[in-house]
């Protein structure tokens, strides 16, 4: 077999610190290509305020030294430790990192350059030259360049691969800053290679220069080399580089999800799947006080924001509760979405559950107890909560855009056998109202109910097929 040395360079990354999907999937594909395939990996990341109660141990000091940004002098120390098998190596600057939140911060642009150039003197210093370095999303974007921009480096043998979990975040920033931050040089704007209306963007320089470029599911490919709206404009150059471009859908950590084990829920699944969804449910309602009748619980596990379709939820989960359904939702974001959301709580004590923040044991019993999933996203590059949700018989009740499309067969009458949730294509409150009607009537049919739990129990989303999918990618650039 063939071991490759592939480094991911990643502004987050499970289980030392989450905000979004882009955590799970750069620590679980990680953890694949150890695990089955025996490759060497390591991951790069900030070391954040945050990671210090998640580390088990006490990490080891690599190497500490100065990252030149024009006239800034910035010291970094990096530690390293082992999680899975997986190097991980965290740069040490607490001006940037040692701060309450993630991201967030308006200089974003300043600390994640600083990132990035530590990233690369790291690699030099400790003389790691791996196979494959595979970039995720806007917050390395500049490595590929800065590696290209100076011959002398032996990284220059390294291959480039960039995944975009994102596209909503481009990483812009005025041209200024190329040199002083970047240490870059005018010409690159000048000749378009960075430039993105106007702005220099890290996210179209990394896909400028990396040898492989992919998204977490071929649907959202697609979107991103058609869509203008979707993709923000990256469409014209991704376009230009679209035969280098594939799709890979995203899987999810079955050890972490596994409803026969899972110690977060009060029951386990044991062959049958109506007593397992029963159990639960009746459970959590009595936990989070509300009625506990055979009404529909529709569950939500998200970062509330203007990409996972608040906007035409809110009022249909209105309605939804003015007919006697129950709703749960997890997660937090923009404040005028949490402030609705406290307001229809005060109106409907007894049928809506919300809870701001996160909470991994409530997101694990609300993928168990939900009859349905809300996910009615206004663009969604893979999404994660619906493949868990199946694996839970959790019908998910999606838009059909990006990975949802890709892991979600909507029931439409004719596809009993298979069919696994409900979906919808227009973005508009009644297209999403029409959908829940639909569920609420097959709801009262016990039988199709079934059938449609099973069918979802059937799909599997490991990592197995997708993580063979980024190796040949690799193999196929080195
Ligand atoms: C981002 C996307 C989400 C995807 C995740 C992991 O959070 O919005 O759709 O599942 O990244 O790739």
């Amino acid at each position: 077999m063939f071991n490759m040395k592939v480094v991911m360079v990643t502004g987050e990354s499970n289980p030392l610190v989450k905000t979004g999907g882009l955590a799970d999937v750069v620590y679980s594909l990680s953890k694949e290509l150890v695990k089955s395939r025996k490759n060497n990996v390591s991951i790069i990341m900030p070391f954040y305020k945050q990671v210090n109660a998640k580390l088990t141990k006490r990490p080891v000091k690599v190497c500490s030294f100065e990252v030149y940004m024009s006239w800034r002098k910035q010291y970094c120390v990096v530690y390293k430790t082992l999680i899975d098998g997986i190097r991980y190596f965290l740069i040490k600057n607490d001006q940037y990192f040692n701060r309450d939140n993630v991201y967030g911060y308006d200089d974003d642009i300043e600390r994640f350059a600083c990132f990035t150039l530590a990233s690369k003197k790291l690699l030099e210093m400790i003389n790691l030259i791996p196979d494959v370095i595979h970039i995720h999303d806007w917050h390395p974007g500049m490595l590929p360049l800065l590696i290209k921009d100076d011959y002398g480096s032996p990284l220059n043998k390294a291959k480039f691969v960039l995944t975009i979990h994102n596209p909503a975040f481009k990483g812009l920033f005025d041209k200024y800053f190329l040199g002083n931050f970047y240490n870059l040089n005018d010409k690159y704007f000048n000749d378009g290679s960075v430039c993105f209306n106007g702005a220099v963007s890290t996210l179209k320089t990394a896909i400028v220069y990396s040898n492989k470029i992919t998204t977490v599911s071929p649907t959202h490919r697609i979107e991103l080399l058609t869509d203008e709206a979707i993709s923000g404009g990256l469409n014209h150059v991704l376009e230009y580089r679209r035969d280098d471009f594939v799709g890979i859908l995203n899987g999810i950590d079955y050890e972490e999800f596994d409803p026969t084990k899972d110690e977060k829920i009060v029951a386990k699944l044991k062959g049958n799947v109506v007593s397992f969804k029963k159990a639960n449910k009746e459970a959590l309602l009595k936990e989070k006080d509300l009625v506990n009748d055979d009404a529909p619980l529709y569950g939500m596990v998200s970062r509330l924001t203007w990409q996972k379709g608040l906007d035409i939820m809110l009022g249909n989960v209105e309605s939804l509760l003015q007919r006697g359904s129950k709703v749960i939702i997890l997660g937090s974001g923009e404040s005028k979405y949490e402030n609705h959301l406290e307001y229809l709580r005060a109106k409907y004590p007894h049928h809506l559950s919300i809870y701001i923040g996160y909470n991994d044991e409530l997101a694990h019993k609300i993928y168990a107890a939900s009859d349905f999933f809300l996910m009615p996203s206004l663009f969604e590059p893979c999404g994660l909560s619906q493949m868990i949700s199946l694996h839970y018989a959790t019908l998910p009740v999606v838009r059909l855009v990006g990975g949802l499309k890709d892991s979600v067969t909507p029931y439409v009458d004719d596809n009993l056998k298979y069919a696994d949730g409900f979906g919808f294509y227009d973005y508009t409150y009644n297209a999403l109202s029409g959908t829940l009607n639909w569920c609420e009537q097959v709801y009262k049919d016990k039988e199709k109910m079934k059938t449609l739990r099973n069918n979802a129990l059937e799909q599997n989303y490991d990592w197995k097929k997708s993580s063979q999918k980024y190796l040949a990618l690799y193999k196929s650039i080195i």
